[in-house]
Formats: C-alpha cells, structure tokens, sequence
C-alpha cells in the first residue's frame, strides 16, 4: 500500500548536515507513491549535492531563483502552485527565523512565501541554538501561521552534544507527513486500545501466551492518531515501536498480565472510543511459583487456574449516556475457528456492546494483512483483504461516524 500515492511534495533543503538525511527521505517519500520536486539552499549543497537528489527522485534539482533556463522565470510561484505541500527538511535556526519573518531572499523562502499549499518543518540544529530565545521565538511565530513542525527530536547530535534539536529519522517524518494527509475526524477525541498478547506467570521463568502480534492494535492505534485522536495503548508484551512516537499523540503502557492489563485499562476509561483488540488470556495461574519449578522426574506440576477479570465487559460496564450518545462507544475483536458471524454477534451482544469486528481466515496472526466482518446492531459488513494499517484506517473512519 502507497500512502502518498499521487501527492506532489517540494521537498526544501537547507543548510545542515542532517542533510545528509534527506536523500534518504526523497527514497521514502517516493516509495510511498509521492512525486519529489527538490529546492536546495544555498547552504544545503555544502552537506550534499543536487546531483544526488536529481539521481534519487528523477527531477531536476532547483537551487536559484535566478534561472533564465525556466520558463518566464517564476519557479517559485509554479512549484508551490503544483505542490501538495512543502516539507522542509532539514529545516535549520536561520531558515526558520527567516520564514517566521517572512523574508524571501532565496528560491526556498520566496517560494514558501508564494503558496497556496500546507508547509512543515523538520527542525534540526544544535541544542543551545535551539533553545535560543530568537529559535523559541520563530517556532511560536511559525506556529501561529499554521506551518507544522515535525519533531525535533531529543538525542546525540552531529556536534558531539546530546540535547533537543536532532532531525527526526527519514521514516518518521515520512509518517508523520502520511498522517498529515489522513482526514482529521476524531480530532479532540481520547481513544483507548488494548493490544498484543498477555502474558501468565507460572514461576519466574515460564509462563503462558498466545499467538497475537498486537499489530492490529497498533495498526488501529496509528489511524486513530492520524484520525486526529490522542491514544493511550495498553500493549502487552510485543516488540513493536509505538506508531508515530514522535508526535506525542500516543500514551503507552506495557503489560505482562490480563490482571495488569485491567488495571491499567481501568484506570482510562474516561475516553471516546474503545478497542479491545488484546488476545486477553482467559485464564491465569492461580499462585505462580516464587522459585522456578524444578524438574521431579517424570512428573509434571499441578497448575490450578483462576478466571482473569474480562477487561472489555468491564469497561462496557462504566459507559455513560450524555445527549442521547454513550461513551466510551465499545469495539470488541474476535477470533474464532468457526461461525464467525454467529459468534461474533453472540460476543457482542453478551459483552453489551455495539460493535465487535472478526477476523475472518485462520492466519492474521503475526501477518501484516487481515480481512474483517464488522458486526454491529444494523447488521454485518466485510472489508476486504488488506494490509492491517489500510483496515485500521477504514474502520476509524467507519467508528468515528457512529460517535
Ligand atoms: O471474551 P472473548 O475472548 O471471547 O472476546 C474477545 C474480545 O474481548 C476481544 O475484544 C478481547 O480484547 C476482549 N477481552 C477482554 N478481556 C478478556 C478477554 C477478552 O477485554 N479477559
């Protein structure tokens, strides 16, 4: 799946060695079906040349405003004109103080002040230039023109110091100017998910799981925040990264246990939506051993289990109706080998909730693609095969117009 297929994009470079970056964004970007038209200042083709852009995105590379080779000599009005959005990456303290002042002595700041299209920034610069006053200042400035600021992020720096101000990786800006694009309808909203397995105790050691990746989760937890959602993920153990980390949209808590996982669940269910996409343990050990089991010849342990709290009946249980609309409006998930439809529906109507989303075959564990029957009191509908993140996107959008 391209998630920029057909968006024509400018990316601006300037003068930072995290330059060296952006021909590895131009990759990304293009990879994810975008068309690269690059602007590089002055300064930018100190750290890395037009030849390597024009060879990486197919475009020629415009460095000047003062090119009589381009057609009544307007490049900057025409490449803001066709362009989706200007990102500008990186983008460095003097390039930000200039376009929060809005000057235009170069084709980079003139043809951002010339368009009619969205523009972000990928900061990147030493620490102390970026706390400066005058940088705090050009971002409260930039701000309140509605440019978008993406990152920067916290770490070491070319300078050998650690600090804020290091560029965001290529692939995280390439997320971020993804969700950028998505449509905001759960804008304001809190959205809670449970994600992944769980894992049971039986001594230090040993314990017992299943097969869940938690990658419909997190596929659900990324679309929720490209919807414009702020997200608190309860993720049982799974090693996946937490989607769009860097925008600050998504709160995550790690769990081992169903029991931690109710805890944790509990204690946010003050939200818009839930989705219980966790494969919760049904059952735990009901003392797990403090010392790891020894072997006792042929004979194998006794384990009693106890019945875990069922996290999705019990959040059900808190929701309340304001203005005719109940909240959290609950989404369950079920797997099943058999009757689908028929379980599904039976899961939603035991659990007392509207809205419970089956996967349909046999294999969406661990794959990244999935296929769903969404159940709810109107009746049943399928989404076709696709990759996780692409039903994620569907399914926000289809819950986001029930709230
Ligand atoms: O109860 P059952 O496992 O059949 O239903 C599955 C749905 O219930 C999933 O949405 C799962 O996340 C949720 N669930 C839960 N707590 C449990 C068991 C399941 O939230 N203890």
């Amino acid at each position: 799946m391209q998630s920029l297929l057909n968006k024509k994009i400018v990316l601006g470079i300037s003068g930072g060695i995290a330059a060296y970056k952006s021909a590895e964004l131009a990759r990304l970007l293009m990879q994810e079906g975008a068309s690269v038209q690059v602007v590089m200042t002055e300064a930018a083709q100190q750290f890395v040349t037009p030849v390597t852009m024009q060879a990486l995105t197919g475009n020629p590379v415009f460095t000047s405003q003062w090119d009589s080779s381009v057609a009544n000599n307007m490049a900057h009005i025409e490449l803001s004109r066709a362009a989706d959005a200007i990102l500008i990456a990186p983008a460095s303290a003097d390039l930000m103080a200039k376009l929060s002042l809005g000057l235009a002595d170069d084709l980079l700041t003139t043809l951002c002040l010339a368009r009619d299209c969205p523009l972000l920034l990928a900061p990147a610069m030493n620490k102390q230039m970026w706390e400066h006053a005058a940088t705090q200042r050009s971002v409260t400035r930039l701000t309140q023109d509605k440019v978008a600021l993406l990152g920067p992020a916290s770490g070491a720096q070319a300078c050998g110091e650690v600090g804020m101000g290091r560029m965001l990786e290529p692939a995280e800006i390439t997320d971020q100017l993804i969700a950028f694009f998505q449509k905001k309808p759960l804008a304001g909203k809190k959205v809670l998910i449970t994600a992944g397995p769980t894992f049971e105790a039986i001594d230090p050691v040993r314990g017992i799981t299943n097969r869940s990746s938690g990658k419909m989760g997190f596929a659900i937890a990324r679309a929720a925040v490209e919807a414009g959602a702020q997200v608190y993920l309860v993720a049982g153990p799974c090693d996946l990264e937490t989607p769009l980390d860097a925008t600050g949209m998504i709160t995550r808590t790690n769990v081992m246990s169903a029991k931690e996982m109710h805890a944790a669940t509990m204690s946010a269910t003050d939200c818009d939506i839930f989705f219980a996409v966790a494969a919760v343990a049904d059952w735990g050990i009901a003392k797990p051993a403090k010392e790891k089991i020894k072997r006792q010849g042929k004979r194998a342990p006794n384990l009693e289990f106890i019945a875990n709290p069922d996290i999705l009946l019990d959040v059900a249980k808190t929701v309340k109706t304001t203005a005719g609309k109940s909240y959290p409006y609950c989404v369950g998930f079920a797997a099943e080998s058999t009757d689908l439809e028929k379980h599904a529906n039976e899961k939603r109507k035991r659990k007392g909730i509207p809205m419970v989303v089956g996967n349909i075959g046999p294999d969406t564990f661990g794959s990244d693609l999935n296929q769903l029957l969404i159940i709810d009191e109107s009746g049943s509908k399928k989404i076709a095969k696709a990759e996780k993140l692409q039903l994620a996107r569907q399914l926000i959008q289809l819950v986001a117009k029930k709230i």
